[in-house]
């Protein structure tokens, strides 16, 4: 039986919920655009596909801000590829309200079930075309990576995972794990599922608090990735955090495609920034607050801060370092391969083209790279040797 939460998930649109939206709106053209050239038909999959609207009870002729399905079946319309959705939902009201919300697109069916009870059959339905899967249930049960993703990763055509990771979740039934005598092992049994391993039992006695977290999360990415037979090669995780600062869940993203973890990359860098600085103006207006009333001597404390430049000129030679760490691999290099390699090795989500493309410019200018390439841009295509 799936775990349906009570339909009020869906009268408030959280500022975290909205995060998540912009990831899943950024990547998905970017996903079909890629594969549009190789694909008949391109499917885009919401297993936990909610309401399709967040609205306010008490205002109802309010139009109220669109769930996950709304949004994809927003986005194939305006997309001039042939690309469909289906939507999998487990409540029937949520279900209801998801079917009246997505009737007017075209090419978008919903199903109301549990996911794990269709997943056989969507995915010999999808089986011969590349698909998204969108996965984002509220707790650890109703996605378990035995039985369930790991069949979504054997798929043979190309395949973008987006799932929710429920990091307070697991946390709390390990902890439940640890202390409830009585129903302990079903709770060991629950996380068995979710990492497909046991592996978490070992972590969870040499780790606790947020570093118990973080191991936890890498146990995860390398048991996504570690999949026999499967085509995932690569999984990060970011994580969801309100504007307060707390983290809510992490996305997780797998792909089995070079240029799917470069996209991604790309979108998180984007969106890490903007949290940045969604985070540092809520925390501003929170210490003018607390400081409204104070004598000027409670500023006896300077500025200690490095400034913005300095940070990136930092920023700019730790890239130059990982740029020049790989030459124990190899010196002969192409501008792509590389900042793919950096992103594997570390860099995800963490610096834009620019960034690395100065970078390779300060090492040139330094000696450090020797180009092969004619010409003077700094772009795909552009080989050089590391010095
Ligand atoms: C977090 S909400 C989805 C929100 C939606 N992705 C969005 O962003 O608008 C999770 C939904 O999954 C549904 N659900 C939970 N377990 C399920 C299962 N096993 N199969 C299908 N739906 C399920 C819940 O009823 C709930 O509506």
């Amino acid at each position: 039986m799936p775990s349906i939460e009570p339909s009020s998930h869906f009268t408030q649109l959280r500022d975290w919920s909205e995060r998540k939206h912009q990831v899943l709106k950024d990547y998905l053209p970017a996903f079909c655009r890629v594969l549009s050239r190789r694909a008949e038909t391109i499917w885009y999959v919401d297993g936990y596909a909610g309401a399709g609207i967040y609205r306010d009870p008490n205002n109802p002729d309010a139009p109220g801000h669109p769930g996950s399905p709304v949004l994809a079946a927003k986005i194939i319309q305006t997309l001039p590829y042939p690309i469909r959705c289906i939507n999998v939902e487990g409540d029937q009201e949520n279900f209801g309200s998801l079917q009246r919300e997505t009737a007017h697109f075209a090419n978008v069916e919903s199903i109301h079930g549990d996911f794990n009870a269709v997943i056989d059959q969507i995915l010999s339905r999808v089986a011969e075309m590349p698909a998204f899967f969108f996965l984002d249930p509220f707790g650890t049960k109703d996605l378990p990576m035995e039985g369930l993703v790991d069949k979504i990763a054997l798929r043979t055509k190309p395949t973008d995972i987006l799932l929710r990771y429920a990091t307070e979740t697991v946390r709390r039934v390990a902890a439940a794990y640890e202390k409830d005598a009585k129903r302990g092992s079903a709770h060991g049994r629950n996380l068995d599922k979710w990492f497909r391993g046991q592996d978490w039992r070992t972590i969870i006695e040499q780790h606790t608090g947020d570093e118990r977290d973080e191991a936890l999360i890498r146990y995860y990415l390398k048991q996504l990735v570690t999949i026999s037979n499967s085509r995932m090669r690569f999984a990060c995780a970011y994580p969801i955090r309100s504007t307060e600062g707390l983290t809510k869940y992490h996305l997780v993203f797998a792909t089995g495609d070079r240029l799917g973890m470069k996209v991604m990359s790309d979108i998180l860098y984007k969106a890490e920034a903007k949290y940045v600085e969604e985070h540092a103006a809520y925390i501003e207006q929170k210490e003018a607050g607390k400081l409204k009333g104070q004598t000027m001597f409670d500023f006896a404390n300077p500025h200690t801060e490095p400034s913005a430049a300095d940070q990136l000129t930092a920023k700019i030679a730790k890239i130059e370092q990982s740029i020049l760490d790989q030459r124990q691999h190899r010196t002969h290099w192409e501008f792509d391969d590389l900042r793919c390699t950096l992103i594997e090795h570390g860099w995800f989500a963490r610096f834009s083209e620019k960034e690395f493309r100065d970078a390779c410019k300060g090492l040139y200018a330094k000696g450090q790279i020797e180009r092969v390439s004619a010409g003077k841009g700094w772009n795909k295509g552009t080989v050089f040797i590391l010095r």
